[in-house]
């Protein structure tokens, strides 16, 4: 299909640009400090619809809504006290809050659901979107539905680029996974829906365990965790353990590991996501390496899992989706 999407560089004249194309209802690709995002006008149901059909993203699945600050959150959902504190300390950031909307917040954003997932982001780009606009922008991911995220305004032109008109370049995303959902319903009893890079001992909250049956209700509320499978590139993905090496490697495969080995598989391409080791670098480049080993024509893709603890958890909860068959 024809591409028709322009990358725009974050001058003032494109943030107005983008601003305009807001107000007129389009949907736009926007960078963000996680990934990069799909954005509407959350206030307005047409621009809400325009999301799920650009991304084809059933409407069950709700979309996040993000504001340029917690007041003006304040006005679309309920705040309670650890909502607040953990806004305060958090916000603008990587952090993702479920709470009690209000009327204002269309059921199409919650799919039908009395709750809104909020966050106040903190990319400068973005933020300087969302000042000159008087309503908040609901985004997903800005992927095909169940494809590896965007880190990379250049991703999104070319899975997005035949359906949208324009997006932002805010350079590669700084963490390069999703937002960190906390479903605050509960005050007394917050539960992580989603690890992100906000850890659960920075917040100071336990990861609750998945439960294993679905509702339809759950399956809206706990967030991708109940999509076995998503983030899946086209190259099938097999994982192996930290530290370890990978089983069953042939010569058309690569080999994805944390940091250079000391020894690998001679017969099969081999990367390192980061020189370090250091778990933020390497959740930074992992969609961005997958991405584009995607457009080479590896049979498998070999990843070693991260370091479980930190932004690890959300690295290896991404690439075990990654990795799941599909159904
Ligand atoms: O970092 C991020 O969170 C990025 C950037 C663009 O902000 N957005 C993102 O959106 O990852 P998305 O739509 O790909 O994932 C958000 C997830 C949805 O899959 C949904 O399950 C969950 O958030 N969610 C949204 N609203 C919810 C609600 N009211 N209750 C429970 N879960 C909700
Ligand atoms: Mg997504």
């Amino acid at each position: 299909m024809r591409h028709v999407c322009k990358i725009l560089s974050p001058t003032a004249e494109n943030l107005d640009l983008c601003a305009d194309l807001l107000r007129d209802e389009a949907v736009i690709g926007v960078p963000t400090e996680t990934v990069y995002g799909l954005a509407g006008n959350a206030l307005c149901e047409s621009s809400v619809r325009k999301i799920f059909e650009v991304k084809g993203r059933p409407l069950i699945d709700p979309l996040i809504v993000h504001f340029s600050s917690i007041e003006d959150a304040e006005v679309h959902v309920e705040f309670n006290q650890c909502a607040r504190e953990l806004a305060a300390q958090f916000w603008p950031g990587a952090l993702t809050l479920i709470l009690p909307k209000k009327a204002s917040i269309s059921d199409l954003v919650t799919a039908g659901l009395p709750s809104a997932a909020v966050r106040v982001p903190g990319h400068p780009v973005f933020r300087s979107l969302l000042e000159r606009l008087d309503f908040p922008l609901a985004a997903p991911s800005a992927n095909p539905f169940g494809y590896v995220s965007p880190t990379l305004a250049e991703h999104v032109e070319s899975t997005l680029g035949d359906r949208i008109l324009v997006v932002l370049d805010g350079g590669a995303c700084d963490h390069g996974v999703e937002s960190t959902i906390v479903d605050l319903r509960d005050p007394d009893a917050p539960k992580i829906l989603r690890p992100g890079p906000i850890s659960a001992e920075a917040l100071g909250i336990q990861i609750t365990d998945t439960p294993q049956t679905k509702t339809p209700e759950q399956t809206a509320q706990a967030a991708p965790g109940m999509l076995t499978q998503h983030y899946s590139p086209n190259t099938p993905i097999q994982l192996f353990s930290h530290g370890e090496q990978p089983n069953g490697v042939q010569g058309s495969d690569a080999i994805v590991y944390n940091t250079k080995p000391a020894s690998s598989e001679p017969s099969a391409d081999t990367f390192w996501l980061s020189e370090s080791g250091d778990l933020a670098e390497i959740a930074h480049n992992l969609f961005m390496l997958i991405q584009k080993m995607d457009k080479a024509s590896y049979t498998r893709l070999h990843v070693e899992r991260a370091a479980d603890e930190g932004i690890g958890v959300a690295i290896n909860d991404r690439l075990s989706r990654a990795a799941a068959k599909r159904e």
